[in-house]
């Protein structure tokens, strides 16, 4: 009985995870972006792959993007103005994204808290 409740439970963790897969691949493609890969080299050495933040970004101060509650504190345009112009502890990309890219990490960002 136990083992059946926690492949019901597998099972829906997975369709989630491939919907989520699913939601960010339709963003990229629509935008002609890997908003992936633009996380994976530009901001994975401090917010890490998971969100959470590497050693590194803890030790700046990086938020923990899987905090729901967090997130709610923070409107997109906050997100959108902290990418664009950095603060004291990350530097800012408005030179080295466009809006697009921008706005497309926007919407990974906050995907770390959906899972
Ligand atoms: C040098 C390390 C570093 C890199 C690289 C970096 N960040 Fe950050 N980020 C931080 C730190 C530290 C904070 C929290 C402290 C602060 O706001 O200054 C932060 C905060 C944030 C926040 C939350 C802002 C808020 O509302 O408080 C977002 C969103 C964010 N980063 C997105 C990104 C994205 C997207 C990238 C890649 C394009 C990126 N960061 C790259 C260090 C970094």
């Amino acid at each position: 009985m136990r083992n059946v409740l926690l492949i019901i439970i597998l099972v829906g963790f997975f369709l989630c995870l491939s919907g989520t897969a699913r939601h960010v691949l339709s963003i990229s493609e629509g935008a002609e972006i890997d908003v992936r890969k633009l996380f994976k080299t530009h901001c994975i050495p401090c917010h890490g792959e998971d969100g959470k933040g590497t050693d590194l970004g803890k030790g700046l101060g990086t938020p923990d993007f899987t905090d729901v509650e967090w997130q709610k504190t923070r409107p997109d345009t906050r997100f959108v103005e902290q990418i664009l112009n950095g603060s004291e502890k990350m530097f800012p990309f408005k030179d080295k994204l466009n809006m697009e890219e921008v706005q497309a990490l926007v919407v990974y960002v906050r995907q770390f808290a959906k899972k």
